[in-house]
């Protein structure tokens, strides 16, 4: 009998343990690259041990001593009252699913998160224009982190003065007579972790400028690059054709240019002899 009763035991056991680590959706735990992150695990009563699991490995332990596993140690604290689990300092390979299997009195009870550990947000990339009565001034993730699709709180701050613009979005409206001197802050918080960065309102270009410039450019290819293309292009044609026209008139011509020279030349020293005569007998008269 007492064989049955501890094989009833340990089944009993056994099962409040898998009872207790039944599969439940994971608390969404996200923290940044650096900066800290803390998995705090439900525990109903007074414990006595704690492990701690990423997938299949242990990684954290207390029983009696704290224990860790290599790529843990240093970088987590791990609290036996409340059974806790700090990381000091996340790197993006923490990324998982972990879970704290609590010891209270027989029963294990099991606490399940999903961590997830995003880059240190970068400085945002700000720009401004000028629109109808008002300045507009965005404030854009940079592309990786964009792509992490956290929506990240916006502070807004005026430089020279300290002054806050108590706006929580990418983009602000400012009013057209705003201190062009200033210059505006905006800091972009991704949970823990902080970035900035900055505009000159000098370098806000008053309405319609900016785009007049481009467009400015824009009108040298069709008013100046492309007549100055023709231009050259006419010449050089101009220049094809007289120089083939040259070289036809010297190439078919020049077969008969030395008979038609002699006879003009034989013509000319006829007239020049009867004119001669002419000048001769007038002057003569
Ligand atoms: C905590 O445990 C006690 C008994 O051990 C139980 O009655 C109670 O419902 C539990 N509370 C929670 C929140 O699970
Ligand atoms: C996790 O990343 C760190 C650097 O961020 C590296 O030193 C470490 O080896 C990586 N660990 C694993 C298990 O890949
Ligand atoms: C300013 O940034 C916004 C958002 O990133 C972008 O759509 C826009 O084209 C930028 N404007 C200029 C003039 O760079
Ligand atoms: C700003 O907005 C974000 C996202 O909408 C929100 O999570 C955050 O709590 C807000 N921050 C403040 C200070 O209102
Ligand atoms: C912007 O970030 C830099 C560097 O991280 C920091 O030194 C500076 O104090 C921040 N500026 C503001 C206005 O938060």
């Amino acid at each position: 009998m007492p064989g049955a009763g501890g094989r009833l035991v340990a089944a009993l056991c056994a099962l409040s343990v898998c009872l207790g680590c039944q599969p439940k959706p994971p608390f969404q735990i996200i923290g940044v690259d650096g900066k800290e992150a803390t998995l705090e695990p439900k525990v109903n009563g007074s414990l006595t041990e704690i492990s701690w699991k990423r997938g299949r490995d242990k990684v954290a332990e207390w029983d009696q001593k704290l224990w860790f596993t290599p790529s843990l140690e240093g970088r987590v604290k791990l609290d036996p009252t409340s059974g806790r689990l700090t990381f000091v300092k996340l790197q993006l390979n923490d990324t998982g699913e972990y879970r704290a299997e609590v010891l209270v009195g027989e029963e294990y009870q099991c606490t399940f998160f999903s961590l997830r550990v995003l880059d240190r947000p970068k400085p945002p990339q700000l720009n401004c224009t000028a629109t109808d009565g008002h300045i507009q001034v965005r404030c854009a993730l940079d592309t990786r982190d964009a792509a992490q699709n956290i929506t990240p709180s916006y502070k807004w701050k005026y430089q020279k003065s300290s002054k806050e613009i108590p706006e929580n979005t990418s983009a602000i409206l400012l009013e057209k007579d705003v201190d062009r001197s200033d210059i505006i802050t905006c800091t972009i918080g991704i949970y823990s972790a902080k970035a900035n960065g900055s505009i000159s309102l000098k370098d806000c270009a008053p309405e319609g400028d900016a785009p007049q410039k481009r467009d400015r450019t824009m009108l040298l290819i069709p008013f100046v690059l492309i007549p100055a293309g023709m231009v050259g292009i006419h010449c050089l044609w101009k220049c094809g054709v007289c120089l083939a026209l040259f070289q036809s008139t010297d190439v078919t011509e020049g077969a008969e240019a030395i008979p038609e020279n002699q006879r003009l030349q034989e013509e000319r020293s006829r007239h020049l002899e009867e004119g001669s005569g002419e000048k001769a007998s007038a002057l003569g008269s």
